[in-house]
């Protein structure tokens, strides 16, 4: 007597479990494949270039209004603690670090708390606001592509002096680098200031953008990286902000319709960089991985796809977010805030980079 109802209990958790993890195996990455796979190939670390999709806190080290270390940012990372990541919790970068089996997180190379043993693991170098076009940084004064870069060269000078010469270009050789930017290109440059828009079409910018990342890409492997993660732009027409903006309640296809044709141009130049440098690249879709979790949610676990957890969820972002009240679960969420995806997004974002990363190495 006492087994048998001791056992129906337990049948009925496991039916739930199952049911549970039905929507994750849909969407499934191998993880433990993802971590044979990185090291076999030998990946050291994880080195990351960019704007607030990836940028784990460097903003809070400089003279910007563009931050987000205070409530509720930060909401559902560890401790509910604000970091200056733009999102409820963890970034795409952060998550792609531990399925490879390194560390929680990656930290900011301007975080005055980074240790050295950080910097054998990855760091990241990326600035909210950031673009493939100086000109999009300079606007909020944050750090340039140029100035990443010029901070990866201090990086490479610091290991060099942690292990020595021989050990710091195997690390470098082995790193992967995650590249993810070109919104603020758009929505902070082109489409707001006169000087971009009067100097180029907006076909004119996508070329002048891919011809930038092409220059950035071969910097990176004339510094000693072979392999790349690229992170194209998400559907900038579907976020909250923009449709505010516009005053329309579905997407907007014309900034859709820029956002896929910068992609493919993107494609086009990782493609020559491919043959010539020999670079592996991993090339992530996250503007259909988004648009896929728009139109069909449910598929994703997710239930609001048109505004943001943060305050109305229609236009705050970063200081205007700041001290907001949340929608009591971001994870049922595609948008975080108008503009940035929760973690929830982010992990569905992560899980397609490492199923790009995964065909790279086997390639
Ligand atoms: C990984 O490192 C080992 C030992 O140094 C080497 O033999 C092997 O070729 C490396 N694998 C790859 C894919 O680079
Ligand atoms: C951005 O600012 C830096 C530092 O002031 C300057 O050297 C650079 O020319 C600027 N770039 C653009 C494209 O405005």
């Amino acid at each position: 007597m006492l087994k048998a109802t001791m056992v129906l209990p337990n049948v009925k958790l496991l039916i739930l479990l199952a049911l549970a993890l039905i929507p994750l195996l849909s969407n499934a990455v191998d993880i433990h494949q993802v971590r044979q796979l990185a090291a076999k190939n030998n990946v050291s670390c994880v080195l990351v270039f960019g704007d607030s999709s990836v940028d784990p806190g460097n903003n809070n080290r400089l003279a910007t209004t563009m931050k987000g270390n205070f409530p509720p940012y930060g909401k559902d990372f560890f401790n509910g603690r604000p970091t200056g990541r733009f999102t409820d919790g963890r970034l795409p970068t952060d998550l792609i670090a531990e399925a490879i089996g390194f560390t929680k997180v990656i930290p900011a190379f301007l975080d005055p708390n980074l240790k050295q043993a950080d910097l054998l693991h990855g760091v990241s170098f990326a600035s909210a606001a950031s673009g493939y076009d100086d000109f999009t940084a300079n606007l909020s004064g944050v750090l340039t592509v140029s100035k990443q870069l010029e901070y990866f060269k201090h990086y490479i000078i610091h290991l060099k002096r942690m292990v020595g010469e021989e050990k710091a270009k195997y690390i470098i050789g082995n790193a992967i680098a995650v590249l993810s930017m070109g919104t603020n290109d758009f929505l902070q440059n082109y489409y707001i200031e006169p000087v971009r828009s009067m100097q180029y079409t907006v076909e004119e910018y996508e070329d002048y953008l891919a011809s930038r990342m092409y220059q950035d890409i071969k910097e990176m492997h004339r510094l000693g990286i072979t392999r790349l993660v690229v992170v194209g732009v998400p559907p900038l027409g579907c976020m909250p902000l923009v449709k505010t903006i516009m005053n329309q309640n579905t997407c907007v296809e014309s900034y859709n319709r820029v956002a896929f044709a910068f992609n493919s141009k993107i494609k086009a130049k990782l493609a020559i960089l491919r043959h010539t440098l020999g670079i592996r690249d991993a090339y992530t879709d996250c503007y259909s991985v988004i648009l896929n979790a728009i139109k069909s949610p449910k598929e994703f676990g997710l239930e609001e796809t048109s505004k943001g957890c943060c305050g109305s969820g229609t236009a705050e972002y970063g200081d205007t977010c700041k001290g907001l009240t949340t929608c009591p679960d971001a994870s049922k969420y595609v948008f975080w805030d108008a503009v940035h995806p929760t973690q929830k997004m982010y992990q569905i974002i992560a899980n397609e980079a490492m199923m790009a990363l995964n065909d790279a190495l086997l390639r």
